[in-house]
């Protein structure tokens, strides 16, 4: 059938006030950009008549400014889930203006069809081909696009040229069935294709193709710097020295690392490592270490959600896709961060805390406990269900007046009983095998800061010592109200509790 060829204005006017959208990509990768960067001016100008207009989003993960940047600005987002990193949008959120679901990535796409969020209205979907027949070929991200166009009764297409057709082979488009008659998703290695390399839909449901030339907007990563290079090096001599006494198989294991700087420099240090062979990648985000990796031959496979990479590392992979087709697939969300492929293949999974407290809780999502910061991401999936989940960071932020390990966490993502591995600059706190008072005594010693180590221990002496987690309970946030209080915990002052 011939498809409507429309501009983004005319596409962006077939959504309404009260719409759920649907929107492709996961991380800037692959997300719809210029029918949303029309939609914030609609809104605008209904707003600026008296009239509502506001949309919920559902989507991969975080998306580009021309998404939650503009339409946070143009306050019109009402709801909107999961993961996102645009300041706008979090100033909007902290204000208490958008009512915005942190879930879980893998769980985003099955919530959607479980009804959960409501009905999807309209789906739009950035591709590098669409046949007249009904294929969608996605771009550089799968998402939760299979879920949404399946669902949504409109779908707009954003061609992009800027996307190479060569990214038609990369994905491997799958959707589970859902309970009670969901079977095992039959991935046995990171390698393992499993579904199409299209979505089909039917053609009728695509009211109109938006032609675009618009790169991803991607990050750009700050340059390495001392710390980070240390959080990287001391991840990989930790794995290298677990695979030498026999606890990682000599085959290693597949990884799966986050999104950020302290990824791309533990990625480097295992790259370089060569007592560590080969490996592979089950992963949601491949920054370009990993790809620089894979030219080198240090990473044999990724699989991943989305290629999270600068637009010169993503055309150089479009460029070479004869070398990077049987090294690379796109999943959907759903796929990548499965946890019962996660435990199946045993990952090992790498990710970033805001803040661990001295028994192994991790903050990933929350500053102060009360404000947000991006979301939980994947690393929930990924952690609870790892062969080994390992947490890194900095061990104190903001040239030292707050402290990374903290006695108590100000909010919970990941608890003790999932966190095996916690890393900062400082050193390596093993948890594994280890009872609650043991673990502190791990991690004040190896991860706290020299500035911190003494009021952490001082902190230890206002608990009873005996119980199985002991805490002082008026005592236990005492850190983040010194902050709060003074602007540096260091300043507290633990007599006042005894
Ligand atoms: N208290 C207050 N602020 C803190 C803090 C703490 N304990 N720790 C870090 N910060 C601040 C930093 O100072 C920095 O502030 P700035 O933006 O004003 O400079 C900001 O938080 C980000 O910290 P940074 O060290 O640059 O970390 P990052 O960019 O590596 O991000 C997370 C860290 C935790 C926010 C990020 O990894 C994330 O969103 N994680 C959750 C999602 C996830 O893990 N996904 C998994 C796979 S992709």
């Amino acid at each position: 059938m011939a498809f409507n060829y429309i501009s983004a204005a005319e596409a962006a006017s077939l959504i309404k006030h009260g719409y759920n959208v649907g929107l492709s990509g996961f991380t800037p990768a692959g997300t719809a950009k210029a029918v949303t960067a029309e939609l914030a001016k609609i809104a605008e100008a209904e707003h600026a008549k008296g009239n509502p207009f506001q949309v919920g989003i559902f989507t991969g993960a975080s998306t580009g400014d021309s998404c939650d940047g503009v339409l946070s600005r143009a306050k019109a987002i009402r709801y909107r889930a999961p993961y996102t990193t645009n300041p706008d949008f979090r100033k909007a959120v902290n204000n208490g203006e958008i009512a915005y679901n942190d879930i879980h990535l893998s769980q985003m796409a099955q919530e959607v069809r479980y009804g959960f969020m409501g009905n999807v209205d309209i789906a739009v979907i950035e591709a590098c081909e669409v046949t007249e027949d009904g294929k969608i070929y996605l771009t550089a991200a799968g998402g939760i696009s299979p879920t949404i166009a399946r669902l949504a009764p409109k779908i707009i297409i954003e061609l992009n040229a800027a996307h190479s057709k060569a990214a038609m082979g990369l994905h491997d488009v799958y959707e589970p069935l859902d309970p009670p008659c969901r079977r095992e998703i039959p991935i046995y290695k990171p390698s393992d294709r499993i579904g199409l390399p299209y979505i089909q839909v039917d053609p009728k449901k695509i009211v109109g193709i938006v032609e675009t030339n618009w790169p991803d907007e991607a990050r750009s990563f700050t340059a390495p710097d001392p710390v980070t290079d240390q959080i990287g090096q001391r991840v990989a001599d930790f794995l290298a020295a677990d695979m030498k006494r026999g606890i990682i198989p000599s085959t290693f294991l597949p990884l799966q690392s986050g999104v950020g700087n302290i990824a791309n420099a533990v990625l480097g240090a295992l790259g370089r490592d060569k007592t560590i062979p080969a490996f592979e990648m089950y992963t949601e985000v491949l920054q370009d270490a990993v790809v620089d990796l894979i030219r080198q031959g240090r990473v044999k496979f990724g699989s991943t959600c989305s290629l999270t990479v600068t637009n010169q590392c993503l055309n150089g992979i479009y460029d070479d896709i004869e070398f990077f087709k049987d090294k690379l697939v796109l999943r959907p969300s759903e796929i990548s961060n499965n946890p019962e492929i996660v435990r199946r293949l045993g990952i090992i999974s790498i990710n970033t805390a805001i803040e661990a407290d001295i028994y192994g809780n991790v903050n990933s999502t929350h500053i102060g406990g009360t404000k947000m910061m991006n979301g939980i991401g994947g690393s929930g999936d990924f952690t609870r269900n790892a062969y080994i989940s390992i947490f890194t960071c900095p061990s104190v932020a903001k040239e030292g007046k707050i402290s990374a390990i903290v006695p108590m966490v100000s909010h919970h993502d990941h608890t003790e009983h999932d966190v095996n591995i916690i890393v900062t600059e400082q050193g390596v706190a093993d948890l594994r095998g280890k009872g609650p008072k043991e673990r502190a005594q791990a991690i004040i010693e190896n991860c706290a800061h020299p500035d911190y180590k003494q009021l952490l221990w001082d902190y230890l002496k206002l608990t009873d010592g005996k119980s199985q987690t002991p805490h002082a309970v008026k005592a236990a946030l005492a850190l983040h109200a010194e902050l709060a209080k003074s602007g540096d915990m260091r300043n507290v002052d633990w007599g006042q509790f005894k």
